[in-house]
């Protein structure tokens, strides 16, 4: 989508749609509509009528015959004034996006000045617009090969905005670099697992080369050869070729920080096999793996000045005469021994070797995981929040900062450590997992083994793999859950 910043009103625009917010308190007085000429008779109208009072979600689409060159105009509610933030923003325009798509409209105008009532500064409002268009607007046709030409896409997103600067146009980059970011995470999360494959994670990541990532993707038995067997254990049951793939953005002089994302491209739940309803859906099961490519892309392209470690290792968990059974005592690299319990719980075997290879390797300043990891997250915050655990404090900080920011809902969970109880083995240093109770803590209490004295935080993104109907700025399919959340993260550094 190519972004086109203009310093007029939208008056002058000649397009297929315009797209203006209006808050409740424009019925009340005419000069909180911020408009003038025909426009502003057109929101009148509107709201003389009745047909739109300026709240939350409301949409009108208004022909203009010739009132403005433009050839629709849609208004789209803001609610209250104070409540005008980022997020009420990117809800709204996310939805104002998608109608956009579905009537074909390949050029779409946005007025700026009406984002800012609530005082949101004209370059945040930039990019709030930005991002929730690329968002919502998201498509993608996967492997469809008839009805194609139904499949628009929005090509123009024109800003209006009496503020037009280069700081502006620095929040629309801001905008676009991280809504595209979202996108690419989408994109890869909900691809089917013959597709996105460990070898297709790693291209993307190869890929990342020419934005000055450095890439090294270490096959098999490379990841013999560096003692990462607990890795191993969950990828021996597969034919498909596992990748422990390592991406490295910036200058070492500075502060590093990070990232660790599971790519279990499909569970089975290996021997330890998983019902047949709805498996397909763990073809998602890659979603952390995807947020920390996405993530590392907007890294470079944003030239955060950060040294950013990005860590996917990559398998696909399935039952075979080769596959870990439940039972096993695995080595892990960071030396500890552990017992195999479910191989359902194939996500805490891939991710204490990156966790303690990222530790060992590069000493970072913080370090951040992500993974679709236990369904008692799941069960216990829904779909709406992400559970986080952090042993620190001012990385638990940072992350609630981020979620003001983003708008991504987190909620911290405990890492007590009564809950070891529950890990212990009669046969090695640690079980795997600790029975139903407390779930999603006690995996993250197996994690935080592994983690060494890094500052760290562990973000079970288990109830957002899925968007199951369009809302706000997230159409039916992946989320693209946490990626501006730690991106958030990253700039605010
Ligand atoms: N990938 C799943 C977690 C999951 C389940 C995510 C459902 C989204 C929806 C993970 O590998 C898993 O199978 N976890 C087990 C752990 C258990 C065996 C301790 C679970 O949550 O049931
Ligand atoms: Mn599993
Ligand atoms: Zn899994």
């Amino acid at each position: 989508m190519e972004i086109i910043l203009h310093k007029t009103t939208p008056v002058e625009a000649r397009l297929p749609l315009l797209v203006i917010g209006l808050i409740e308190e424009a019925k009340d007085n005419p000069s909180n509509m911020r408009l003038t000429g025909p426009l502003a008779d057109m929101a009148e109208k509107i709201i003389e009528l009745g047909d739109f009072k300026g709240a939350e979600g409301e949409i009108a689409l208004v022909y203009s015959l010739g009132r403005v060159h433009s050839e629709r105009v849609m208004f789209v509610g803001f609610g209250k004034k104070v409540e005008v933030t980022a997020e009420r923003v990117r809800k709204s325009l996310g939805v104002a996006a998608r109608k956009a798509r579905e009537m074909g409209v390949e050029a779409v105008g946005i007025n700026l000045t009406q984002l800012a009532l609530g005082g949101l500064s004209p370059n945040d409002a930039a990019e709030a617009a930005v991002e929730s268009f690329l968002m919502g607007s998201f498509h993608d046709p996967f492997h469809k090969t008839q009805g194609l030409d139904k499949y628009k896409q929005v090509k123009e997103l024109h800003l209006y905005s009496p503020y037009a600067d280069e700081e502006l146009e620095r929040g629309a980059f801001l905008g676009r670099v991280l809504g595209e970011a979202v996108n690419m995470c989408r994109r890869l999360s909900w691809g089917p697992a013959n597709h996105v494959t460990p070898s297709k994670l790693a291209e993307e990541a190869l890929n990342l080369q020419e934005l000055g990532v450095n890439v090294k993707v270490l096959d098999r038995e490379d990841a013999e050869r560096l003692g990462l067997k607990s890795f191993l254990a969950v990828a021996q049951g597969t034919l498909e070729p596992p990748k422990f793939i390592i991406m490295e953005w910036g200058d070492k002089k500075k502060d590093t920080v990070a990232l660790v994302g599971k790519a279990i491209t499909f569970d089975t739940g290996g021997i330890s096999l998983k019902g047949g309803e709805g498996m397909e859906l763990m073809k998602t099961d890659m979603t952390g793996g995807a947020i920390v490519i996405s993530a590392m892309r907007a890294v470079a392209q944003l030239g955060l000045p950060l040294h950013v470690v990005g860590l996917v290792p990559a398998t696909d968990n399935m039952p075979s005469g080769s596959a870990y059974h439940p039972g096993d005592v695995v080595d892990t690299y960071a030396g500890l021994t552990v017992e195999v319990i479910s191989t359902d719980a194939e996500g805490r075997m891939i991710l204490n070797d990156a966790l303690a290879y990222a530790s060992k390797n590069y000493k970072p300043k913080a370090m951040f995981d992500f993974a679709t990891l236990t369904g008692a997250m799941s069960v216990a915050l829904g779909e709406h929040t992400i559970g986080y655990f952090a042993n620190d404090d001012g990385v638990a900080k940072r992350v609630e900062d981020a979620s003001h920011t983003s708008g991504e809902l987190v909620w911290r969970m405990p890492l007590w450590d009564v809950y070891d109880e529950q890990l212990k083995s009669d046969v090695a240093d640690w079980k795997h997992t600790g029975g139903r109770p407390g779930g999603a803590i006690t995996a993250a209490r197996f994690l935080s083994k592994f983690v060494g004295d890094t500052p760290w935080a562990h973000f079970d993104i288990a109830g957002l793999m899925e968007q199951k109907n369009d809302k706000g700025y997230n159409p039916k399919g992946s989320k693209g859950p946490a990626v501006r959340l730690i991106l958030d993260v990253l700039r605010n550094w």
